[in-house]
């Protein structure tokens, strides 16, 4: 419909002046307080045709102050002018009607028992007057309120280039979130309808609005409708369902708001910054994981963990879980100083009550670990700390080896020394089948964790947890598209093909405490990634949740597969096996037997002599150790060839 300027213009102000503005409670309280008490006069006046009896003229004003009183008082104790004008509901009106009716019950039966017992005169207030009262009070009350709501709709009714939105979900958490959506003028959404699995739903209209199945998700209905974004509003809703919900509406160029789960509203209340905009972990689907809490409780009860490369992404998850847990203290160890600053701060804030301690050091320094070992007394040991990025390690062999294998080697045997009870360490599928220096060189961490499994006359369980990319670490893959897509792309994938399994941090960090509590010690334990995802699939899924389109908006480009990249990760090498264990994520690797003081002998070695060696020679040395160890790009190419012959 199009209304003349000055309608337009009236509504703009009067949105305006809704948006800036909302009356304050005591407000409504002292106007719904006026109201009763100018009823009161127009009744009495009106009872008597405008001429009040002599005696009635001193106490008229006496009278309606009583009745505002008891008015007034029934307001405070039902709170009747605590609700948004502009919002009024039932449930307002209603408590109008219960404050209204339990004052006049209250002032009828003063008047009644004073004309009995002869108390004063000014409670004789003439029973008609008081149901003259009654009507126009609460007309006057519920009218006002409605007007109010009224002008209000007028104001916000028919803005143009409202959002058209579709709930997925026409229960009872539908009907909320339409209410919701309807209620914040600034976000100018309009409900298009309802989406709703159950057929004896579908056809029918929720409060004038259609609810639809869920076929309607085509593109020739988002296009004819405009729909331009979908909530989310099932409770319980499968995560396979929800992330295939996701996944056609991303595909139809929607943004997906999901609703927060009933224990996160503010107060008990839903509002519309609370909606989240669902990512790129909601769109993966990963399902929740179920732990063996008991098991964990017990083993970290009273204990004093050390974590190492506690500031990176893995490391600070693993301190995040341990607040859950009754550890006695736990120790944060990191070379990386600003990093532990921030992770220190985000501990202190919140979690005041667990006993962090913050320890820069560097894990390769025996000195500094052996004095953190023998001045804490470490119980269980978390091994994140290495060198991770597969080019930079691909360049700097030497410093892979220091770090990850020099690291490792420092913390096994002050793990024997100190008598830690168990010692995890955290690996990748990079070190299955090595194509790059950095696998290599966790898969000599790996055979090093070994190896002191072997050795004898300790106590300490090693064990080894191996697993895929975890989303959105530092450096990995995620990030790094984000930014590029917020600066407009290019979007880089090295190849078309490469796959890659996905988990999220604290999936991963989880499982990795559920392994550490299932070992005896020597393990290596493979968790179950499900499948892979191929990058340029993730890539284009990433620029669709932005809001762009692939290769139109935003431009994919391949740049070719850099030293060490594989295709495809694996978890286990050919001649590794899995064994199941109780819980259906986690596998043990059936690893070959290694000779464990050979294999010590020969790290030592490298360890000792790495820096008289130049980068071919550090590369032929780890070849000398892991013979599957292999690259076809890369500048060692040579090397393998070598050893080929
Ligand atoms: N991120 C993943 O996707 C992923 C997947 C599987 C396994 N992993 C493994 O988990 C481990 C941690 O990975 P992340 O993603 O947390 O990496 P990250 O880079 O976020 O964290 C590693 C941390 O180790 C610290 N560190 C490095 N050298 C150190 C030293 N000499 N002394 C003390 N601290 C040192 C770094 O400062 C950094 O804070 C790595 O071994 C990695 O291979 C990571």
């Amino acid at each position: 419909m199009v209304y003349p300027a000055w309608i337009m213009n009236m509504r703009r102000k009067t949105l305006n002046f809704f948006n800036r503005h909302s009356v304050p409670r005591w407000t409504v309280f002292l106007v719904d307080a006026s109201v009763v008490f100018f009823a009161f006069i127009v009744a009495y006046v009106l009872r008597f045709n405008f001429d009040l009896p002599e005696d009635r003229e001193h106490i008229f004003i006496y009278q309606a102050l009583i009745a505002t009183a008891v008015y007034a008082g029934f307001g405070l104790v039902f709170k009747s002018y605590s609700g948004l004008l502009r919002h009024t509901t039932l449930t307002d009106i209603t408590l109008v009607f219960v404050v209204t009716t339990c004052s006049v019950i209250v002032l009828v039966i003063l008047s009644s028992l004073n004309q009995w017992l002869r108390w004063v005169a000014i409670l004789a207030i003439p029973q008609s007057i008081l149901l003259i009262h009654y009507v126009a009070v609460s007309l006057f009350l519920f009218f006002g309120r409605i007007l109010i709501k009224l002008i209000f709709l007028f104001a916000t009714g028919t803005v143009r280039n409202k959002k058209r939105v579709l709930i997925y979900g026409a229960g009872e958490l539908g009907f909320v979130v339409k209410r919701v959506v309807l209620s914040d003028p600034r976000y100018g959404f309009h409900v298009s309808g309802f989406i709703d699995d159950d057929r004896s739903l579908q056809g029918k209209k929720i409060n004038g609005i259609n609810v639809y199945g869920p076929s309607i998700l085509s593109p020739e209905f988002i296009e004819k409708n405009k729909i331009e974004s979908l909530i989310i509003a099932i409770k319980s809703l499968s995560v396979d369902r929800k992330s295939s919900i996701i996944r056609s509406s991303v595909n139809l160029g929607l943004e997906v708001l999901d609703t927060p789960e009933v224990d996160k509203w503010v107060a008990g209340q839903l509002r519309m910054p609370q909606f989240k905009r669902v990512d790129l972990e909601d769109l993966l689907g990963r399902k929740p994981i179920k732990l063996n809490i008991g098991l964990i409780k017990k083993g970290l009860e009273d204990k004093t963990i050390l974590i190492t490369g506690a500031a990176g992404s893995i490391g600070s998850e693993i301190a995040r879980q341990m607040t859950s847990f009754q550890c006695d203290r736990v120790l944060l160890v990191d070379q990386a100083e600003t990093p532990l600053f921030y992770i220190q701060n985000e501990l202190r804030e919140k979690f005041l009550d667990i006993r962090f301690q913050i320890l820069p050091a560097d894990v390769t320094n025996a000195s500094r670990m052996e004095q953190i070992f023998s001045e804490h007394g470490p119980d269980i040991v978390f091994h994140a700390a290495a060198y991770k990025h597969v080019s930079l390690m691909e360049e700097n062999p030497h410093e892979a080896i220091r770090v990850n294998v020099g690291g490792t080697k420092v913390m096994t045997d002050l793990a024997i020394k100190y008598e830690v009870e168990k010692f995890v360490m955290i690996s990748t599928d990079k070190s299955v089948n090595p194509s790059s220096v950095m696998g290599a060189s966790k898969r000599l961490c790996e055979k090093v964790v070994q190896a002191s499994a072997r050795k004898e006359g300790h106590n300490t369980q090693f064990i080894i947890t191996r697993f895929g990319n975890v989303i959105g670490s530092n450096g990995s893959v995620i990030p790094i598209f984000s930014r590029q897509i917020e600066n407009g792309g290019p979007v880089t994938v090295t190849h078309p093909e490469v796959y890659r399994y996905f988990m999220t941090i604290p999936e991963a960090c989880q499982l990795v405490l559920e392994a550490g509590f299932m070992g005896q010690g020597g393990e290596i334990f493979v968790f179950d990634m499900g499948q892979q995802v191929k990058i340029a699939d993730l890539a284009r899924a990433m620029i669709k949740l932005s809001g762009f389109i692939p290769d139109k908006d935003i431009q994919i480009v391949y740049t070719g597969l850099r030293p060490g990249e594989k295709l495809y990760e694996e978890l286990l090498t050919d001649s590794e096996k899995t064994i199941p264990t109780h819980h259906e994520k986690i596998k043990i690797a059936q690893v070959e037997e290694i000779d464990g003081e050979i294999v010590l002998e020969h790290i030592d070695w490298l360890l000792r002599d790495l820096y008289t060696l130049c980068s071919c020679e550090v590369v032929q040395a780890i070849k000398d150790l892991i013979p599957e160890y292999q690259t076809t790009n890369g500048k060692f190419r040579e090397v393998h060839s070598k050893s080929h012959k």
